[in-house]
Parts: structure tokens; C-alpha cells; sequence
């Protein structure tokens, strides 16, 4: 049985076996998500993830790649870039779907089995925060059947607006 679950707050604090980062193609930190998880894993995360970029080169939207936790209470972190709101019509909804996708296929492939996810795409980005939320929830649920060694998957809400739509959207996918 997988568990689903909700919360609102910070995704840093979790130690749980991997968080998702909201990244972007540089790797490089920014701000949001990204910005408080650089910070709290220490310098070790950035130098990981600047090896990865000049190993591979950009990280384009939709895919993911994974590294070290540095002082985070996670075990690892899987930077995913999700896509620019240019309003619908640039393959948008796709690409973040695919974020959700590759987030957990890279987590299965690593052997781990819990993995908590920001709401990718919906700060900085500008997506959409009803239609991040929807393409959230059915994408994983759509991949979680490839992932069978994926037992938990926490959606953490870090404002109140994503939170009550998570809520809204509750039905039976949480337990
Ligand atoms: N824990 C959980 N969620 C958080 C946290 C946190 N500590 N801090 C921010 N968030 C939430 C935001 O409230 C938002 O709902 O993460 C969600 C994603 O917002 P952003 O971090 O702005 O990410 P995104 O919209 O995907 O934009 C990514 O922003 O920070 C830069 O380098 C990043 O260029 C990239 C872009």
C-alpha cells in the first residue's frame, strides 16, 4: 500500500529517504525551494551539483537529476526544472507532468522509497496553482505503478493557497 500524504511547511526539514527541488537548468541554486535547500544543505550541494552541470550541461525542464543531501536530514535530493508558465500553449503542462515522472523513476532507481515533493513550478514560474496541483497528483499517481518500491510520497504545500487546493483536490488520493 502506498502512502500518500499532505502537509504544509518545509520541505527541508524532512527525513524522509528523498525531497524534490525545484530547481533550474543551471543546477546552480536560486531563489524559493531551491534557495532554502542550498542553504540548508551546506556548500558541498552546490559544488555536486556544478560537477553534474559541467558533466551533462543544462538540466532542460521535465528532466531530473539526483545528488548527495550535504546537512540536510534527507538522504538525497532530486533537482527536477520545472517549466516557465508562458501560458499554456509551449508544452507547459507536459513538462511538469514529467518533472512528477522523473523525479520518482530516478528515486526508484536509487533504491529509495520515500520521496517528498515541493509544488514544482508554481512560485517563481508562475504555473498555474490548480492545474500544478491536478498535473501533480495524477502524474504521480500514474507512475507510482513503475515505481513499486516507492512507498510514500509526501506532497508539502509551503503556502496556505497551495494547501487548501491540495485539500480540495483530497478525495481518496491521500490516505
Ligand atoms: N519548502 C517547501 N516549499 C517551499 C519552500 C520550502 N522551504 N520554499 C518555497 N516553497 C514553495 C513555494 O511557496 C512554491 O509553492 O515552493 C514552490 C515552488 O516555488 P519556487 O521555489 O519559486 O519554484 P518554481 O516556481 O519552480 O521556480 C523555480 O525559482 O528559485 C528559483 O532557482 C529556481 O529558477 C528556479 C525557479
Amino acid at each position: 500500500m502506498i502512502a500518500i500524504e499532505l502537509i504544509q511547511g518545509d520541505i527541508t526539514k524532512l527525513s524522509v529517504d528523498a525531497i524534490v527541488n525545484a530547481a533550474n537548468s543551471s543546477l546552480m541554486g536560486g531563489g524559493g525551494v531551491d534557495g532554502a535547500i542550498h542553504r540548508a544543505a551546506g556548500p558541498e550541494l552546490s559544488v555536486e551539483c556544478q560537477a553534474i552541470a559541467e558533466a551533462r550541461g543544462s538540466c532542460p525542464p521535465g528532466e531530473a537529476v539526483i545528488t548527495g543531501a550535504g546537512r540536510l536530514p534527507c538522504k538525497r535530493v532530486i533537482h527536477t526544472v520545472g517549466p516557465v508558465w508562458y501560458g499554456g500553449g509551449q508544452g507547459e503542462a507536459g513538462r511538469l507532468a514529467s518533472c512528477y515522472r522523473n523525479s520518482l523513476l530516478l528515486a526508484e532507481k536509487a533504491g529509495l522509497s520515500s520521496i517528498a515533493f515541493p509544488n514544482i513550478s508554481t512560485g517563481v514560474y508562475g504555473y498555474p496553482k490548480a492545474q500544478a496541483a491536478e498535473l501533480a497528483l495524477s502524474s504521480v499517481k500514474q507512475t507510482l505503478p513503475e515505481t513499486p518500491g516507492i512507498k510514500k510520497v509526501i506532497f508539502v504545500c509551503f503556502g496556505q493557497e497551495n494547501y487548501e487546493l491540495y485539500m480540495r483536490l483530497k478525495g481518496d488520493a491521500y490516505e
